[in-house]
């Protein structure tokens, strides 16, 4: 037995455990293929896995140099290894740069002891229904491996697992006697189907999704769920819901179905969705059919079920005694297809619809689980806008603590890093059934270090220093580019800029506008209405940009102290980042500028040369950072869009349709921009060709009229134009602008600097 530094636990060394690590050793192969053989992972008997606990593990080096890592869990022994791997061999694995774990140095470091940590919940949640549409759609199964073994690494042991669900609902409507003609048309476009499973929407405008398409994503699944088995966690598998095609009402005439509400502006065709009641036999039969399918597909591998009835779609009724039958309904239709069945639920309704979802309406609903350890409760928007206090913990139920961040993948620094870790530790103090930390993001954007840091506070009971831990992600991130065993000497500047980032954009505590930030230039261009937004697409910034500029200042002066950093994909990737951040920011101060001289003009005053020299900035702000983001891969629309069409093999019809859902979701999202631009995205191909044409012909506009003879009904008929247009240019020009790009570097010299320098900033 060795000694702990901590002396709390260690090693025993039984590895009596039915449970195979050898899920760990493939990992170490696919990321460390230089290092296989240099690590031992020995799984503790001290778990009943029925029972979720907390885990602890602990590292050590052996006298041949080998790393041992123990643990309680699949879960805290791959926590074991992130641990040795980023604080002790500098090296990680992240979003958007992937895998740099086989940049660890050779032999490996060694460590004086062992170190030792402890879960402080035993479940470690990850992703938000729409994830699976805002950024998985399109994923092959290589960006599954990578973002698998990311949650692996980062603790995560319970994912959603949503892919492939149509499978099984077309299977079972099937076996109900609805027809193909019937089932298809119900189902929702490759980028959409996050809104149909939710209940949200029904059917799909511009094509129908194909039998390929659910063939293909079944497949996936089946992948990806045997991943996540081998790597200890636990997915949550879909269940019935009570949605499904319309035909149901004429196959079924007796059944008792309603239609849920309509859905933002969707016309009713796409929406008001089909709902058979939980309390009708069928919905049973129904429930037993889907639980079954899965089981026979993937095995009886879970007791976890993802089903949520009213995410931003009202009951039928308010009645008490209705609410708490639907949900006594549905939890014994999930009981009885599977005795173990836990009923896991998203508790935004109770925030996005608060005036519907009253403390009593609330009380009823979850009453109906007679259980309380049958159901999960995903408080999703924590940081932000907590549930669970004003339902006096879920009335008992258990719950998981998670930061939500983003809506859309929208784009912008921005954290609460103070409520992200301060917060959840209080929560766990307060609330007996709190169970779990998680991340519920809509979409996985930038800002990677925010969303490691609460997962990583799921192994420390007292909130994390973040002023050291930024400085440890600093060392980590930028090291590898040498062979060396302690940790690197790194330009001093990299650390001030992440020290200011620390204090200012990821320090928001201002929880009127509490989400990523979009920027204006990402809106339809008005004259009123884009700044000083708040809510969940905020257009305020909470920090002084003078902060963020001096940031991003520090970072570039670290590529000339080490010439080497521009080759480096971190720095690559951050720079282009904060770059784009400095842009954005300049364009709403230019933009302000611009309006409130036009909103002084009159016929008299000569303001023209302002207003068109400053358009003349706005446009070539959006120019020049559409070159920029064009450099890096991650940061263009082709990859997105290639993405989606690369789904389709040879079929360029079916490669065009599912382009153009791409594409639709991220800008006019819905067939006729029913909620447009709420998935906006700065990326190259779009920030020039779409934003940058829309505030063209908005500002050749603004250039013509006074505040006296403004007509919004022209300028918005012109930007609208644009939008529409784009619909099929933008998937032809996201082709062709492919193969154009430059790299950072050249970028930055050639075209970041000298723009910069021509608004004086420089
Ligand atoms: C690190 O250096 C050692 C010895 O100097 C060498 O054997 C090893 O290949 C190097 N590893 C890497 C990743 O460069
Ligand atoms: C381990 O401990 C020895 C003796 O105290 C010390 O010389 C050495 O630097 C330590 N190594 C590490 C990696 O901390
Ligand atoms: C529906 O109910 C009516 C009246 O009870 C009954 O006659 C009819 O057979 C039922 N139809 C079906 C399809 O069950
Ligand atoms: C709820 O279910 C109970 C028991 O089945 C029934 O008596 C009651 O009428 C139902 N309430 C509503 C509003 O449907
Ligand atoms: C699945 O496993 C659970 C225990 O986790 C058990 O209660 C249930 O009966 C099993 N279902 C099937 C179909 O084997
Ligand atoms: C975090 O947000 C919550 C609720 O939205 C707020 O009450 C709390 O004060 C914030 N905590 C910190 C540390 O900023
Ligand atoms: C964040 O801002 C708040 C309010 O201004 C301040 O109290 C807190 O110390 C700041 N935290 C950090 C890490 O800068
Ligand atoms: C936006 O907010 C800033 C800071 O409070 C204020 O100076 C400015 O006038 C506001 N602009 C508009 C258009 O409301
Ligand atoms: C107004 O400005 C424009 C552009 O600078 C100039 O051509 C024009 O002569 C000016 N008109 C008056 C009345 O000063
Ligand atoms: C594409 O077409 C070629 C030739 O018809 C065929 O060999 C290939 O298998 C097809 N690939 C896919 C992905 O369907
Ligand atoms: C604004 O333009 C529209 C479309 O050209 C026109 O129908 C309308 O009369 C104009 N409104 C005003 C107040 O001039
Ligand atoms: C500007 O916003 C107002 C208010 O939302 C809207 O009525 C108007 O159509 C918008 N104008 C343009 C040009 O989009």
């Amino acid at each position: 037995m060795r000694t702990s530094i901590l002396g709390l636990w260690a090693c025993t060394w039984t590895t009596a455990l039915t449970t195979s690590t050898s899920g760990l050793y493939s990992l170490i192969e696919r990321r460390l293929p230089s290092h296989s053989g240099q690590f031992e992972f020995h799984l503790e008997e001290a778990h009943n896995t029925s029972v979720a606990q907390n885990s602890k593990y602990a590292i050590s080096t052996a006298s041949n140099g080998s790393v041992i890592i123990c643990g309680g869990s699949l879960s805290a022994l791959s926590v074991g290894l992130r641990h040795y791997l980023s604080d002790v061999a500098h090296v990680d694995i992240y979003w958007f740069i992937g895998n740099e774990l086989d940049k660890a140095a050779s032999p490996l470091p060694g460590i004086n002891g062992t170190i030792t940590r402890q879960s402080t919940v035993p479940w470690r949640y990850f992703f938000n229904t729409v994830t699976f549409s805002y950024t998985t759609p399109f994923w092959s199964w290589k960006d599954w491996e990578l973002e698998l073994d990311w949650l692996a690494l980062h603790g995560v042991n319970l994912p959603l697992a949503w892919v492939g669900y149509e499978k099984i609902l077309l299977d079972v409507f099937q076996e109900i006697g609805l027809t193909d003609d019937e089932i298809l048309p119900f189902f929702s476009g490759p980028a959409f189907q996050a809104w149909n499973r939710l209940g949200n929407i029904q059917g799909s405008w511009s094509g129908e999704l194909p039998r390929s398409w659910i063939d293909s994503q079944f497949e996936l699944q089946k992948q990806i769920l045997e991943r996540m088995l081998e790597l200890g966690m636990t997915p949550i598998l879909p269940a019935f819901t009570g949605f499904g095609p319309r035909a149901l009402t004429d196959l079924y005439p007796n059944a008792t179905i309603v239609n849920g509400s309509r859905w933002e502006d969707f016309p009713p065709e796409y929406t008001k969705t089909t709902f058979l009641e939980p309390s009708d036999p069928l919905f049973a039969d129904l429930q037993n059919r889907v639980i079954s399918k899965q089981v026979e597909y993937y095995g009886n591998i879970t007791q976890f079920y993802t089903l949520d009835q009213y995410n931003e779609n009202d009951p039928y009724s308010g009645d008490l005694s209705y609410l708490r039958n639907i949900t006594r309904g549905t939890w014994q239709s999930l009981k009885a297809a599977n005795t173990a069945a836990v009923w896991v639920m998203q508790g935004w309704l109770f925030y996005s619809n608060e005036n519907f979802w009253t403390k009593e309406r609330i009380e009823a609903y979850l009453s109906g689980v007679e259980e309380d350890s049958d159901m999960l409760i995903l408080d999703l928007f924590s940081e932000s806008q907590p549930q669970w206090q004003r339902t006096n913990s879920y009335y008992g139920k258990p719950w998981i603590w998670n930061e939500l961040h983003n809506y859309g993948g929208n784009m912008g620094l921005y954290g609460q890093i103070d409520n992200v870790t301060i917060d959840p530790i209080e929560a766990l103090a307060s609330s007996s059934s709190l169970v779990g930390f998680g991340l519920t993001p809509e979409g996985q954007e930038g800002n990677e270090i925010i969303y490691s840091l609460l997962l990583d506070q799921a192994w420390q009971s007292s909130p994390i220093d973040t002023k050291q831990y930024f400085h440890d992600w600093v060392t980590t991130r930028y090291s590898h580019s040498s062979n060396c065993t302690s940790a690197p000497s790194l330009p001093s500047s990299l650390y001030t800029t992440w020290e200011l980032l620390r204090t200012s954009a990821y320090n928001n505590t201002n929880l009127k506008s509490n989400a990523v930030p979009k920027n204006i230039f990402e809106l339809a261009p008005n004259i009123t209405g884009l700044v000083n937004r708040t809510g969940h697409h905020p257009t305020t910034l909470n920090y002084n940009t003078s902060v963020v500029f001096e940031a991003w200042k520090f970072l570039l002066s670290a590529a000339e102290e080490k010439e080497e950093l521009w080759e480096h994909a971190a720095y690559q990737h951050d720079l282009v980042d904060i770059t784009r951040q400095v842009f954005a920011n300049e364009f709403l101060s230019a933009y302000n500028t611009l309006i409130s001289t036009w909103n002084s003009s009159t016929p008299s005053a000569n303001t023209t040369s302002t207003i068109s020299s400053l358009s003349t900035t706005l446009l070539a702000n959006l120019q020049t950072l559409d070159i920029l983001l064009l450099a890096l891969p991650q940061f263009r629309l082709s990859t997105w869009l290639e993405s989606a069409r690369a789904r389709a093999g040879n079929n360029t019809q079916l490669a065009d349709f599912y382009a153009y859902t791409a594409l639709n979701q991220i800008t006019l999202w819905g067939p006729d921009g029913e909620i447009n631009d709420y998935a906006s995205k700065q990326w190259g191909g779009l920030v020039g060709p779409y934003y940058g044409k829309r505030w063209e012909v908005f500002l050749d506009y603004l250039g013509t009229v006074t505040p006296k003879t403004y007509n919004a009904t022209v300028a918005r008929d012109d930007v609208k134009a644009v939008e529409t247009a784009f619909q099929l240019t933008g998937l032809r020009s996201a082709l062709e602008t492919n193969g154009q790009e430059k790299s950072v570097r050249e970028v930055v010299e050639e075209y970041v600097l000298p723009f910069l320098r021509s608004i004086g900033l420089l």
